[in-house]
């Protein structure tokens, strides 16, 4: 693709009162210098009108695999080909199962087939709809041939429930389309070595210390770089979350075990992303028999654990360093002094506290390196990866490592 014409975005609009979102995604994307064209199924255009698509896109907007001017040329055809990437949004459950079952019965199942463009899906559905076992397994199909799944978000909808459901906001899908590079990127054939999840320092056999943390956000990135095509090597203190496939996965407990994993695994990385929420602290004599409430020492020694992206950045070479802070208060003044202090590449500060951060499926970032900051709105900490993975490639592209 050429980089000075614009991106082509290829809106397929399903049927859901979600639809009316969809017209501000068309003015976002227009906004950040993407090219669109809208297409609707039969349902959508019973939630909004196509001259309203048109008159936000600039182009007229199909609907009809049967229109006889448009076919004379093969305009499917032709549009399949135009498109740099295929976003449907909203996604409705219909339109899920029939991409799922590769139906073409009408133009936009059929541009899904005929195009080599990118897929990304937004549903949007009521939460037993969306949870329903045949809608997880065409999910599943679908995730299996590599389309992207942008959500949906958790909270209140339209049908007066509450749950997964919910489309993405207009920024969130205009930001991962144009950030997350997704569609028109070339493989990437980094390395990279990342940890996540909390560490357990223990007290005793049966006690430790630990924190909130859900390993979530660093499960998502290093899916989000397999996605990618990196080799990716994960480095997991204890979680409830099973093995990414396609992803070397090394369980440990401790920052001490972290740590040692993580020096013996850097040989040869070309990226390190310290997602781990590791323990600051571990008391300063684990006690090999349970230690009694009389015989527990009062008040409780502590030691500092070793500092793993501490001793990365240290290495010579080294390889290109993502830090993490997860941050209650100050966040941009703590995040710059992170980065000041423990010299990563790229520090990726999270707000953390009530309802956001460790145990939540969502997540907000701001993103800093030395001259530059990004922030991204709350979503999804899948789709909130891809877009982190993007800017992550790209700062790594320009300080010339690739
Ligand atoms: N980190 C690490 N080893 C440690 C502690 C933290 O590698 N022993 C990494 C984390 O994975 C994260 C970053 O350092 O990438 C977080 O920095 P840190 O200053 O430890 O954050 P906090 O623990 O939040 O620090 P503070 O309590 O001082 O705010």
């Amino acid at each position: 693709m050429s980089e000075t014409r614009p991106r082509r975005i290829l809106l397929g609009v399903s049927g859901g009162i979600a639809a009316y979102k969809s017209v501000e995604l068309v003015r976002r994307l227009t906004e950040r210098g993407c090219d669109v064209q809208v297409v609707m199924t039969r349902g959508a255009t019973r939630f909004v009108g196509p001259l309203t698509f048109q008159a936000v896109s600039g182009h007229p907007v199909r609907q009809d695999l049967w229109d006889e001017t448009e076919e004379a040329g093969m305009g499917h055809i032709a549009l399949a080909r135009w498109a740099d990437l295929v976003l449907i949004a909203p996604t409705s459950a219909h339109c899920l199962a029939r991409l799922a079952h590769g139906l073409a019965d009408d133009l936009l199942t059929t541009l899904c087939l005929a195009t080599d463009a990118p897929l990304a899906i937004a549903p949007a559905m009521n939460p037993h709809m969306w949870l329903h076992p045949a809608t997880q397994a065409n999910l599943a199909v679908l995730k299996s041939r590599g389309v992207r799944i942008w959500g949906p978000a958790e909270g209140p909808e339209a049908c007066g429930e509450s749950g997964p459901g919910r489309l993405l906001e207009p920024p969130d899908l205009a930001a991962l389309v144009v950030e997350a590079r997704s569609g028109h990127k070339q493989p990437c054939h980094l390395r990279v070595l990342m940890t996540a999840g909390p560490t357990r320092e223990p007290l005793d056999p049966v006690r430790y210390l630990s924190n909130r943390s859900s390993g979530q956000m660093g499960y998502a990135l290093a899916q989000a770089f397999r996605a990618e095509g990196a080799d990716v090597t994960l480095i997991s203190g204890p979680t409830g979350l099973p093995d990414p496939s396609g992803i070397r996965v090394e369980r440990v407990e401790t920052a001490q075990e972290m740590h040692d994993r993580v020096l013996q695994s850097l040989p040869g990385q070309d990226i390190f992303c310290a997602v781990a929420a590791v323990a600051d602290f571990r008391p300063a004599h684990a006690a090999t028999r349970k230690l009694s409430k009389d015989k527990t020492p009062k008040p409780l020694p502590l030691e500092a654990t070793p500092d793993i992206l501490s001793a990365v950045s240290s290495q010579d070479p080294r390889p290109f360093i993502v830090g993490f802070a997860a941050e209650t208060h100050d966040l941009e003044a703590h995040a710059r002094a992170k980065l000041a202090h423990k010299k990563p590449d790229l520090l990726v500060a999270n707000p953390v506290g009530p309802g956001q951060g460790f145990e939540s499926a969502e997540n907000e970032a701001w993103v800093f390196w030395p001259g530059g900051d990004r922030r991204i709105e709350r979503m999804p900490k899948g789709p909130l990866a891809e877009i982190l993975v993007g800017i992550i490639r790209e700062r790594y592209e320009h300080r010339g490592g690739s």
